[in-house]
């Protein structure tokens, strides 16, 4: 059925939901997709029509770029539903913004924000039954933009396309997390595209974290590529050091990913009269205050992650625990960041946008 409940984009919706087989109890991350999907093409030199369409799979020639070269980026926003059935987005205009930085770098051409904004809409209006009220439910929302066009010399394409799917969610971890501290191995070097949400930013970790899983730990946190002396971030989160009453977090950098959900945790501590100190963070001092006891807390910041504890970690052979904290800043900002999600409490940061 075709319609236009939009102004700028196609819809052609599904003619029957396949909600009823889909057991919102049980979701695996990132495994079941909403009915409709967001497409736009981008070809002789501008993005076309944005089309709204049953969520199914693309057809791509074998020879398209974005499967030689990786030119590929992405974004992982939110949609929460509060207990009145509205539905709300946590700071898409940074996801907007980041989208196409990351394009940027990857010379991929800018995605209108009209489009961006109008496909959003439209896909969480239609889509709405699929975003479930309740603290820790929501709908994880992926743009992602990829080279289509069908050549394999070795060069930024003239055909992509960009697309939206949702996945109804739950937390992205099941428990505390237990991470490596990288050595050998690195995420990005400078002059690199580590700031980018590139798709092969994350690629390149996951034979490190294999054999960091193969040790018992969930995650890689990367160290700095020059030196491996300073902790950069983890492998779907920045990374936060609590050291007796001061968080600590490494400046973003063009090699650190500038999470949104981290900047939001600076911005709440900050108001809150919490000691935050952003400035590059040493392993050695990271390990000592684990030795004397003044390390109180590490936690990570992600959009899917949320506020992810870390309950212990390993560097250079040795394993090092963290005693659970009563009261832990990690639970409180949680909560202060989930409240404003949720529209549970006021948003003095006028963070939340309303779909
Ligand atoms: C997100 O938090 O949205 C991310 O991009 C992490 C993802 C790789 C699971």
């Amino acid at each position: 059925m075709k319609n236009t409940i939009s102004q700028t984009v196609e819809v052609n919706q599904v003619n029957e939901s396949k909600i009823g087989q889909v057991d919102f109890e049980n979701l695996d991350f990132g495994k079941i997709f909403t009915d409709h999907m967001f497409v736009c093409d981008y070809k002789n030199g501008s993005w076309q029509t944005p089309k709204i369409i049953p969520y199914g799979p693309l057809t791509m020639e074998p020879s398209a770029r974005v499967f030689h070269y990786g030119q590929a980026v992405f974004e992982g926003m939110k949609a929460y539903k509060d207990d009145n059935g509205d539905t709300f987005l946590f700071r898409p205009d940074e996801n907007f913004k980041r989208i196409n930085k990351s394009s940027e770098r990857l010379a991929i051409p800018e995605f209108p924000e009209e489009y961006f904004f109008d496909g959003l809409n439209t896909l969480l209006k239609l889509d709405n039954a699929w975003i479930k009220s309740g603290s820790g439910n929501s709908l994880y929302i992926r743009p992602f933009v990829i080279a289509t066009q069908a050549s394999v010399s070795a060069s930024e394409a003239d055909e992509y396309k960009f697309l939206i799917i949702c996945s109804p969610a739950q937390s992205y971890y099941s428990g505390d997390v237990s991470v490596l501290v990288a050595e050998k191995f690195s995420r990005s070097a400078s002059g690199g595209f580590g700031y980018a949400k590139a798709a092969g930013n994350y690629a390149g970790q996951f034979y490190p974290t294999k054999l960091a899983k193969e040790q018992g730990y969930q995650q890689v946190i990367w160290t700095d590529s020059n030196t491996h002396e300073y902790m950069e971030e983890a492998g779907t989160m920045n990374v936060f050091f609590r050291i007796n009453d001061t968080l600590l977090t490494a400046p973003v950098s063009d090699r650190i990913l500038d999470g949104i959900t981290r900047k939001s945790l600076i911005s709440i501590a900050e108001k809150e009269g919490y000691k935050v100190d952003v400035r590059p963070v040493k392993v050695s001092e990271i390990v000592a205050a684990a030795k004397d006891g003044s390390l109180k807390e590490v936690f990570g910041a992600g959009t899917a992650a949320v506020v992810s504890p870390v309950k212990s970690f390993g560097y250079k052979g040795e394993h090092y625990e963290i005693e659970k904290q009563e009261n832990s800043y990690a639970s409180y900002f949680k909560k202060v960041l989930m409240d404003i999600q949720y529209n549970k409490v006021e948003d003095p940061f006028g963070w939340r946008y309303k779909v």
